[in-house]
């Protein structure tokens, strides 16, 4: 691969001669030169961000150094053109979400899938229930969606709720049906994964060197970066293909079992993986696993683990979904890949929420297809656990898409030279102390939103595909919006409209550009609830945490003031620890976030700025939509699971213990305290026919 052999330099500007900084400036120029076209094809970054944020720090503090030195094509010349390409395909909302699946890596991880899916369908120990296991492409996924049998839209993953709009693209690949074969239903959405087989990657490689043109790091970037090309015939000449393994929207269904869909799919010409089986048990599973495992070198594409899905149709259903899963699929992942390097440096990240993460600067070594040159050492204590010091030997791992870890040093090549990692007790970016709870592994900066590296990572993630979601704002614009004093604190961002014309004056930004930047910040005044909590950024308050509590609180005003710095922080704890999925430690995150009042009326003030959604409930006429229900006892027809999932499937709030708030308590078998709370309070106690009867399902 066209690697450069670029090293980032270190020496003092002050002692520099003019000769070496020019040198250095020139090498500068070239590699972000290098690396921005590598992020602009989205597909084939080769550093992290944080890397890219040193070379574009060293290239300033020279400049600064020696102003007479900058380059006309120096990066601090083209700010703006730094704008991520947009707008170059459409969106495509899915209407079935395109989920990713939960992972497993242990047998144990398997047993445990196994046993809790039984346990939600009721299923007693004679009942029968197979599942399908296949290979886990590592590609990337496409929606297809054919009317009457024809190809007419084809959309990426995206969030999973919406994803880009490729049908040009697809439509110039040779290997994928235009037109179905068979007799398929009117409307069939097919999911799959499009990839590239390794010899086509190798093939592809060597002939973009020949051209000069970028390399890809690995087939599947290869395969995203070959779809989503501007020239669709480009795309058209890339040797693509595509396995099918799950359904979308349908007009009709086509089968009871997966096993079957897969068959209609072969029959209605798609290619469908052979080495997929249908298996009675979790032996049969995990040696498929085994089985697919050992042909894994030999196959001409790569995969990373395996699929099991529970086969009938009607289970599936029932079994639903949690968050962005579903709870009738797994993914066994492989083993991670190893390979041997040195640690050159440890370096310490401050993160979104103040933590200090050390991180191991390696030299650069191949893993897996990958050139790795940091790997996460998580925190101080991980560093004593294993002993690493400055200088060592390690064992390194990668998996997947996980960030690389360090397995174990090899001590016996040590040569005494080797350096103790002092662990920091102030932040290294904002000076502030860094404090490290009694109890807990993570030390944390106290700068807040004052430290400029919470201030960068918190906006970062403000404005995340899953967050605000602002397109042609990135961490490229934040930094430079931050640097020029224009954005202190989220709501900045909705005050950069008056900042046009000073963008304008800075070098690189179009007009249009501005336009379409001021244009992507107004259509986000307008946000869901959730997805504002989420963008919030509260320590353990990921998606899924943010729907329950959006809809637990239903609106912005209402949650602001249950958890104002003023309000009884007793009672909302208690609140939050009585809606199901969430514990106590989550809910001393989520009070003790809203209890510093500098944030919290950083949080007000933006609010005021924006337009802020209710959550859509499932259901808002059902029959128990926006009712808190409590489960418990045995049921007779259904898990406890499978009764909460539907519950919130239909609108109601399923909280964990009686209190006054409760609407419903439905007692199966066997109900204990909470039965004779709910007697005590005056709530409404169902038994499960009742409770049947009240949701039409008797
Ligand atoms: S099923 C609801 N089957 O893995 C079903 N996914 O980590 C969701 N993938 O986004 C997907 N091979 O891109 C399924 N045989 C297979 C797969 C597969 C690869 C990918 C897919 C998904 C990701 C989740």
């Amino acid at each position: 691969m066209a690697k450069s052999e670029f090293r980032l330099g270190s020496d003092d500007p002050a002692s520099m001669d003019q000769a070496t900084a020019a040198s250095e400036l020139a090498a500068l120029a070239t590699e972000i030169a290098r690396h921005d076209q590598l992020y602009h094809g989205h597909d084939a970054p080769e550093i992290s961000d944080a890397d890219y944020d040193r070379l574009i720090a060293r290239n300033r503090t020279l400049e600064a150094a020696f102003p007479l030195l900058v380059r006309a094509d120096s990066p601090s010349q083209r700010v703006g053109a730094a704008l991520p390409a947009q707008g170059l395909f459409g969106k495509v909302r899915h209407v079935r979400p395109m989920l990713s699946l939960s992972n497993g890596f242990s047998d144990e991880d398997i047993e445990g899938f196994v046993t809790r899916v039984r346990k939600f369908l009721s299923l007693a120990d004679t009942d029968k229930a197979q599942f399908v296991a296949e290979p886990k492409i590592d590609g990337l996924s496409l929606s297809l969606r054919y009317e009457h049998g024809r190809l007419i839209q084809a959309a990426t993953r995206g969030d999973g709720t919406e994803g880009e709009d490729v049908t040009a693209n697809v439509m110039q690949i040779a290997r994928l049906p235009k037109q179905l074969a068979g007799s398929p239903p009117a409307v069939l959405e097919v999911r799959g994964e499009m990839y590239m087989n390794r010899q086509d990657f190798l093939a592809l490689n060597a002939a973009q060197n020949d051209a000069g043109k970028k390399v890809f790091a690995n087939p599947r970037n290869a395969a995203a970066g070959s779809l989503r090309q501007k020239d669709a015939t480009i795309t058209g000449q890339r040797k693509l293909q595509f396995f099918a393994y799950s359904m979308g929207e349908t007009s009709a269904s086509i089968a009871d079992s997966h096993w079957e869909f897969l068959q209609a799919l072969r029959e209605f010409g798609f290619s469908v993986n052979n080495l997929s089986r249908r298996c009675d048990d979790v032996d049969a599973l995990i040696a498929t696993y085994r089985a697919i495992g050992s042909q894994r070198v030999d196959l001409p594409y790569d995969i990373d683990g395996v699929v099991y899905k529970i086969d009938r149709h009607d289970y599936q259903e029932r079994l639903g979904q949690v968050a962005r899963a579903p709870r009738w699929a797994m993914a066994h992942k492989f083993p991670a890949e190893q390979a041997e390097t040195v640690i050159l440096a440890i370096d310490i990240q401050v993160g979104r929420t103040g933590a200090l993460t050390p991180v191991a600067r390696l030299v650069p070594i191949l893993v897996g297809g990958v050139i790795v040159s940091n790997a996460t050492l998580h925190n101080e204590d991980e560093i004593a656990r294993k002993d690493i010091k400055i200088g060592d030997r390690v064992v390194i791992q990668r998996a997947g898409d996980v960030i690389p870890q360090i397995v174990h040093v090899i001590e016996k090549v040590r040569s005494g030279a080797e350096q103790t990692f002092e662990f920091p007790v102030h932040c290294p970016v904002c000076n502030a102390p860094a404090i490290r709870p009694d109890g807990e592994a993570v030390r944390r900066c106290t700068g807040g939103l004052n430290c400029p590296a919470q201030l960068f990572e918190g906006l970062k993630h403000f404005v995340a595909r899953n967050a605000f979601d602002i397109e042609g704002l990135g961490a490229r614009q934040i930094e430079q919006f931050i640097e020029l004093g224009w954005v202190k604190a989220p709501a900045d961002i909705f005050r950069l409209d008056n900042k046009a014309d000073a963008l304008a004056a800075l070098d690189g930004y179009g007009e249009l550009s501005i336009k379409k930047l001021m244009q992507a910040i107004a259509a986000r005044r307008e946000i869901g609830l959730e997805r504002f909590i989420y963008a919030l950024g509260i320590r353990q308050v990921g998606q899924a945490t943010a729907r329950l509590l959006a809809l637990y609180y239903g609106s912005a005003e209402a949650m602001l003031t249950a958890l104002n710095p003023d309000a009884d922080l007793d009672a909302a704890h208690q609140a939050l620890v009585e809606i199901d999925q969430i514990g106590s430690a989550v809910a001393d995150d989520i009070t003790s976030f809203f209890a510093n009042r500098d944030l919290y009326q950083l949080i007000v003030d933006l609010a005021a700025l924006l337009t802020i959604l209710p959550p859509q409930r499932p259901a808002e006429n059902s029959p128990i939509s926006g009712k808190t229900m409590v489960f418990t006892g045995t049921l007779a027809r259904m898990s406890r699971a499978e009764a909460k999932a539907k519950a919130e499937s239909l609108g109601a709030r399923v909280a964990g213990t009686v209190s006054a708030k409760t609407d419903f308590l439905v007692a199966g078998a066997d109900a204990g305290s909470k039965a004779r709370k709910a007697a005590e309070i005056g709530v409404t106690v169902l038994d499960e026919d009742g409770y049947l009867a009240l949701i039409n399902q008797a």
